[in-house]
């Protein structure tokens, strides 16, 4: 039986500045049930914009987005977004940032604290559940936002370049607390990177998008198998081939 697709992204066009930029045109791709789709492209070519009209922020142009069969027009429930900056709200300790989602789900106080006991555990937030936003290396603010993201258990999650601004160390322990998180749930993940060997390690699927106006360059399988972590991966024989595979296609549209 074929998997099932999740998010349909048909034909899509984005403009900025009344027409003036056209970000992407006819865009048409799909993420399957449970599989972490990368996506890699030059800066500026509309990753963040794509993100941005999946999860129903920013209104499309032309085509349509649909998510289990319903057009998106407004962010819902079961997609939840990790951004590149954290966006913790500066003003809430951790508990309160990771709760926040859950207090707008209007879930009940007793299922709100233990959610939010477990997410904080699972990215190893433990002990600074009282600790504001800026009393936290920027390493420990993603968590908390990855941890915020995770606690809704949405079946979806965009991802947008959430590792971008950590230190090498920083990213591979979070890339592996991913790939174990995903094991234990895989969930459907929309993961943008601008790092081919991120986008190895975490993606079943890697789609290279062109410069703007961002077109599919090439849809491939990453064929190493899971459970995964960013040591096997880089191990993995296919790990360079493929790396290199993905190099020439963005080497060749930036030429
Ligand atoms: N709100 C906006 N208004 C006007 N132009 C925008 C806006 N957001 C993004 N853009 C433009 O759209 C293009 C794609 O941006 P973005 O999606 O952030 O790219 P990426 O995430 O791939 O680096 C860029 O040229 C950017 O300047
Ligand atoms: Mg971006």
């Amino acid at each position: 039986m074929a998997t099932p697709i999740r998010i349909s992204v048909e034909h899509v066009t984005k403009r900025f500045a009344s027409g003036a930029v056209t970000v992407f045109e006819a865009l048409d791709l799909a993420v399957r049930d449970g599989e972490t789709l990368c996506i890699v492209g030059p800066s500026g070519c509309g990753k963040t914009t794509l993100l941005r009209c999946m999860h129903g922020l920013a209104a499309i142009d032309d085509g349509r987005i649909v998510i289990d069969g319903t057009e998106v027009r407004a962010p819902s429930r079961k997609v939840a977004m990790v951004f590149q900056h954290f966006g913790l709200m500066p003003w809430k300790r951790v508990r309160e940032n990771v709760a926040y989602g859950l207090e707008l789900a209007g879930l009940p106080k007793a299922t709100v604290q233990e959610r939010v006991a477990h997410y904080i555990e699972m990215v190893g937030l433990r002990g600074f559940e009282t600790s504001y936003p800026n009393q936290l290396s920027g390493g420990m603010q993603q968590r908390a936002g990855l941890a915020r993201a995770l606690a809704v258990e949405p079946d979806i999650l965009l991802m947008d370049e959430p590792f971008g601004s950590l230190d090498a160390l920083t990213r591979e322990v979070l890339q592996d607390e991913l790939l174990r998180i995903y094991q234990l749930a895989p969930r459907t993940m929309v993961f943008i990177t601008h790092s081919i060997e991120e986008a190895i390690a975490m993606g079943d699927r890697i789609l290279v998008l062109s410069a703007r106006p961002a077109r599919v360059r090439e849809l491939f399988q990453v064929d190493i198998p899971r459970p995964r972590t960013v040591e096997s991966v880089i191990a993995h024989p296919r790990f360079i081939p493929l790396r290199d595979h993905c190099w020439r296609l963005l080497r060749e549209r930036a030429a």
